[in-house]
């Protein structure tokens, strides 16, 4: 018997093996990692981060508001009834129509407070010409809204433009599309309920382009 076996007796049914010493020498080897399981590479977490920020930064930028007022009269299609609006009397109802009021609740959200918009996805109402020029104008559009591209201060618009027809009476109409007319800087007159009766009477549904809007009010283009 040698002095190193005397030092470290080998295992037999006395001595079992020394399973700690056995486990070390395991223990230090790295693993392989598994087919299919191996970690990402540090790109794609990049990728993703970036993404998560690109993201975020889009929709602060160009997300007007998570407000549901503004996809109501999306949700329509032609020749449906609109939903009952709890806040909308029906449409013609003589209600008593505040402009400020109805633009809070259904053009803030896009146009801006201050009737600015956010270029370049939503038009200013400021100084634009199909604002302030002919009135049948802005009333067409908010009757049945537009689509399609438009110019407005020297950008190109390519959106649509929600129909209000349905879920706003005459009264409302007017009042918003005066209020609109009258923002600092546009100074229009006003409209009355009248003429968006007559307008709403010509039964138009579709929304509206640059070009049918020019031809429907011949001698009055924007
Ligand atoms: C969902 C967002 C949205 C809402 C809400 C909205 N608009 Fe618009 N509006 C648009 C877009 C987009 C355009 C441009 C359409 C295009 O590119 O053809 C537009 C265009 C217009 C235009 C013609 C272009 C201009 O800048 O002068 C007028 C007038 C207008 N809107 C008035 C209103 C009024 C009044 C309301 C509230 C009753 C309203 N809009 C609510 C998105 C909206």
């Amino acid at each position: 018997m040698s002095a190193a076996g005397a030092q470290r007796p080998r295992a037999d049914a006395e001595n079992p093996a020394d399973v700690e010493r056995l486990h070390r020498a395991i223990a230090r080897e790295p693993l392989d990692p598994l087919e299919g399981r191996e970690r990402a590479p540090w790109w794609v977490w990049a990728t993703v981060a970036a993404a998560l920020f690109w993201g975020g930064f889009y929709l602060g930028r160009y997300a007007p508001s998570f407000g549901t007022a503004t996809h109501e009269a999306f949700a329509m299609r032609p020749g449906e009834a609109p939903p009952p609006a709890a806040d909308a009397p029906e449409p013609g109802a003589a209600a008593p129509a505040d402009g400020a009021q109805v633009y809070a609740q259904r053009c803030q959200s896009c146009h801006q407070a201050n009737g600015e918009g956010m270029p370049p996805s939503f038009p200013p109402l400021v100084g634009s010409r199909w604002v302030t020029g002919a009135p049948e104008i802005p009333v067409r559009v908010v009757l049945a809204g537009l689509q399609g591209p438009i110019e407005v201060r020297g950008t190109t618009y390519q959106g649509a433009m929600p129909a209000w027809g349905p879920l706003l009476s005459d009264a409302e109409i007017a009042a918003v599309v005066s209020h609109v007319r009258a923002l600092p800087g546009n100074g229009a007159p006003p409209v009355d309920a009248a003429l968006v009766a007559r307008l709403r009477g010509e039964g138009r549904t579709a929304p509206w382009t640059a070009a049918e809007l020019e031809a429907a009010t011949a001698g009055a283009a924007p």
